[in-house]
């Protein structure tokens, strides 16, 4: 069985959750706070009222999966820039929007496998190759390019792959060799696996449901098992880290662990998973985010 732990991301200054309850949850990204909902927030919020009456944009749910829209209350900047301190030193510099998916180019939470990613490509002292599935705005790319890994970055969207080449320079971290993909990640990954092409590390944050660029169907129950499957044959001998979150609210950790420890069952490593936590401002609560899975060598 493999270790269970609540992983919370500590090291953010920009970044505070700063109250939750009633279904909802109030943050701070960088300047600007927002009132989002959290269907798991089952408690009552801390903060008084006018402390939520204070946030930039509270984001109004439209009823569909992750559909509504961006309630405003004061002026926020189109984009604005934040910053997370890695620990190899060097600190990712980004830039956060709010989007029609309720989102805004951050899942702060998932800081502690960019933490964990960085150390292990450190303490391996060579230049792993590394690879990121549903990489969103990049910052797990460039964690591990910052550390000294070769990246490859996958991606369906046109539009993150752009914004993730952005936090790129905003890093300062042009330099590094990170090839950004346009692509389906099953598509990718089978390719790469009839290809030869092997990795040393690999990080994936499926969502529950997406589309490649061609219209190609994601669901994670469904298409994760295959996924693994091929990513395994792509496993160089001494793997360094194979790291798995899901978002889907129905997945156990304990599934996802178990899917990860089938697939790494010829190596020799650790496994843990768990629970991606942030810890609240106001009344110290946990919010759970993402359950994980986590191999490593080392
Ligand atoms: C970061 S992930 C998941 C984020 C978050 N964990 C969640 O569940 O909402 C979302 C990313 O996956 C990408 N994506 C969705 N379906 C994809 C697919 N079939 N192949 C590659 N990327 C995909 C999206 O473009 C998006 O950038």
């Amino acid at each position: 069985m493999p270790t269970f732990t609540f992983l919370e991301a500590s090291r953010w200054q920009d970044y505070e959750l700063l109250d939750s309850g009633d279904g909802l949850k109030l943050e701070r990204f960088g300047k600007y706070t927002f009132a989002r909902p959290e269907s798991q927030a089952m408690w009552s919020r801390a903060l008084p009222q006018s402390e939520w009456n204070n946030a930039h944009g509270v984001f109004v749910p439209s009823g569909e999966e992750s559909g509504g829209h961006w309630d405003l209350k004061k002026r926020v900047d189109e984009q604005w820039e934040m910053t997370y301190p890695l620990p190899t030193q060097s600190n990712l510099r980004f830039n956060v929007m709010t989007t029609p998916g309720r989102h805004l180019g951050v899942f702060p939470e998932v800081a502690s496998h960019w933490d964990f990613m960085a150390d292990s490509i450190q303490k391996a002292g060579t230049k792993p190759n590394v690879l990121n599935l549903f990489g969103y705005t990049g910052l797990a790319s460039l964690a591990a390019a910052a550390a000294g890994a070769s990246v490859t970055h996958v991606d369906a969207s046109k539009k993150s792959v752009s914004w993730a080449r952005e936090n790129q320079e905003l890093s300062g971290l042009s330099d590094k060799p990170i090839r950004w993909i346009v692509e389906d990640a099953l598509k990718y990954v089978q390719r790469e696996a009839k290809r030869g092409v092997k990795y040393d590390g690999v990080i994936l944050d499926p969502p529950k449901f997406g589309r490649g660029p061609k219209g190609e169907i994601w669901e994670v129950y469904k298409s994760l098992p295959s996924l693994l499957d091929d990513i395994r044959q792509c496993l160089s001998d001494n793997p360094l880290f194979v790291i798995v979150t899901v978002y889907a609210v129905r997945a156990s950790a304990i599934h996802v662990a178990q899917a990860v420890d089938e697939m790494m069952k010829k190596y020799k490593g650790t496994l843990d998973s768990g629970e991606l936590v942030t810890r609240e401002k106001s009344a110290n609560r946990l919010l759970s985010q993402a359950v994980y899975a986590r191999w490593s060598s080392q």
